[in-house]
């Protein structure tokens, strides 16, 4: 898989996955195969630092956690978009993210570039996108870029002209880095 997008809200159909959403449709159109996954309706168990990990190297928690995260390994580019909740990313995907430290310790992550996104009402996106940065950092991808979008009720954010230019640029900047010589 060329690039996973995957989304962190608990709205199947929330400003998140319409701006993940953006950036994959480009990429599609650029040829590039993507695959979208959604948290929502998804159990992730918060991480309970059993360190179980560091040593067994996979995560001792069942859930849905391991699939999403297989599709994560399997892609060159992660797109990750989360909803601003407190001026943070959701706990939700930050479960998600917490888990990830079962592949931190085979750097299972590396080498791999990332597109952070967030989407707030009116504030705290920007502290969004650093945790964001934080964990693609942390597991060594490449970092590509970030797009912060405006929306309260799911789909607001398609009015946002800035925010979805901006994912179509991102989009095309993804294409260009996959395939350089189209
Ligand atoms: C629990 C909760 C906390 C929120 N906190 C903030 C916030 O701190 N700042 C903000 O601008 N919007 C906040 N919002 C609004 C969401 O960020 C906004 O509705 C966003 O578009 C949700 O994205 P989604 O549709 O992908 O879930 C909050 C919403 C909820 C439900």
């Amino acid at each position: 898989m060329d690039v996973c997008g995957l989304s962190g809200s608990t709205r199947l159909h929330g400003n998140t996955a319409a701006l993940v959403n953006i950036v994959l449709d480009q990429c599609t159109a650029g040829g590039l195969s993507t695959n979208f996954v959604s948290l929502a309706g998804k159990e992730i168990q918060p991480c309970t630092g059993c360190e179980y990990c560091s040593t067994e190297h996979r995560c001792i928690l069942e859930d849905d956690w391991e699939a999403v995260a297989d599709m994560v390994i399997d892609a060159q580019v992660l797109v990750v978009g989360g909803p601003v909740y407190f001026y943070e990313v959701c706990g939700h995907l930050k479960n998600f993210i917490d888990r990830t430290y079962s592949l931190y310790h085979d750097k299972r992550l590396i080498g791999r570039h990332g597109v952070a996104i967030a989407v707030h009402a009116d504030k705290g996106a920007e502290r969004a996108i650093e945790t964001l940065e934080a964990f693609l950092n942390t597991h060594q991808f490449a970092f590509i870029g970030s797009v912060i979008g405006r929306g309260f009720k799911a789909g607001d954010v398609l009015n946002d002209r800035r925010a979805v230019s901006e994912a179509e640029r991102l989009g095309d900047a993804i294409v260009h880095l996959l395939r350089p010589n189209d």
